[in-house]
């Protein structure tokens, strides 16, 4: 789910509680064992316990699990890092994170409201060295309490500051992005690669179109002609072509389901592949143009 907000609106995720718990459950049954969570998105709880239960069923172990938890913006000043990721291992009930990162490159000021505002309804900002906390989240590493630290919406530029830091302990390990055949990301993905940083793709089917987060004026992605076309050829819907183009340029996919149906179809993608051609055919559809704008 995602709790980013537009248009000074915060858009929470519109789900009952046991519809998370419910979902998690089917996608570790279907196969899923990558989990891409956050504290904003107030359902750590929910997949924590989805992930025990299902160990304490036998059906998986801690260690097949690959849980990504992320650091807030109110969350950057380095002492804050270390006592925010022990929050979420506590809600989570879990030793450990798989994979921790820094969920965006800006800082707003510290406290208990995730959106903090001043009087005209303007997004509060903090100074903070981002080295500084990337630090902290290196400490994090040190203490076993996240397996891989990684960033965020980061763009190039921001990048090079960690990868350039004197000092630098750990790489980031990935950095996740919108991307999906609308938004194919060319130029990061060329320096990722060349930077051994993985690219997680968020929004792989462009998004669930919700007008308080998402810049719906970008054409549904799932209704395009071509991967259409190409989906009816292997028998597979738009869906299926989009999260297949993804894995097939080296980009790893987070799909969102909360429909059964759903998250067991968008799983099914090992079984063809996609031509060269083909490939090509969907990289030109890139509009360049993000769903999610991230105005703040
Ligand atoms: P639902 O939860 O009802 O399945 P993204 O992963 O790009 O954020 O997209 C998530 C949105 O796509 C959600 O609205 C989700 O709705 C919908 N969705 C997920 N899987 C599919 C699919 N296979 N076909 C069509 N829509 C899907």
């Amino acid at each position: 789910s995602n709790a980013y907000e537009k248009g000074g609106r915060i858009a929470l995720p519109c789900v009952t509680e046991s519809s998370c718990l419910e979902s998690v459950k089917i996608a570790i049954d279907t196969g899923y064992r990558h989990i891409d969570g956050a504290f904003v998105y107030y359902n750590e709880h929910e997949v924590g316990q989805a992930i025990r239960e299902k160990i304490a069923e036998g059906r998986i172990k801690r260690e097949d699990i690959f849980y990504c938890g992320k650091l807030w913006n109110t969350c950057h000043p380095p002492e804050l890092v270390r006592p925010t990721l022990e929050k979420t291992l506590k809600i989570l009930q879990l030793d450990y994170v798989d994979l921790y990162i820094i969920e965006l490159p800006m800082a707003f000021k510290p406290g208990e409201a995730i959106y903090p505002k001043d009087e005209n309804g303007k997004i509060i900002y903090h100074e903070t060295d981002l080295c500084a906390t990337w630090e902290a989240m290196e400490a994090c590493k040190d203490a076993g309490l996240a397996k891989s630290i990684g960033v965020s919406n980061f763009n190039r530029r921001q990048l090079e500051m960690i990868l350039n830091k004197p000092g630098l302990k750990y790489k980031p390990v990935s950095n996740q992005v919108e991307c999906h055949p609308y938004f194919t990301q060319p130029k990061l993905l060329e320096f990722c690669r060349q930077h051994d940083i993985v690219i997680v793709g968020y929004s792989p089917l462009g998004t669930s179109r919700d007008e308080t987060w998402v810049n719906v004026s970008s054409p549904p992605l799932l209704k395009d002609p071509v991967l259409n076309a190409i989906g009816k050829k292997y028998n597979k819907t738009a869906a299926q072509v989009a999260l297949r183009f993804s894995i097939q340029r080296g980009v790893v996919v987070i799909p969102k389901s909360f429909n059964p149906q759903r998250i067991r179809e968008n799983f099914q993608i090992f079984d063809f592949s996609l031509t060269e051609k083909e490939m090509k055919e969907i990289e030109a559809l890139n509009k360049n143009v993000r769903y999610v704008e991230l105005l703040m």
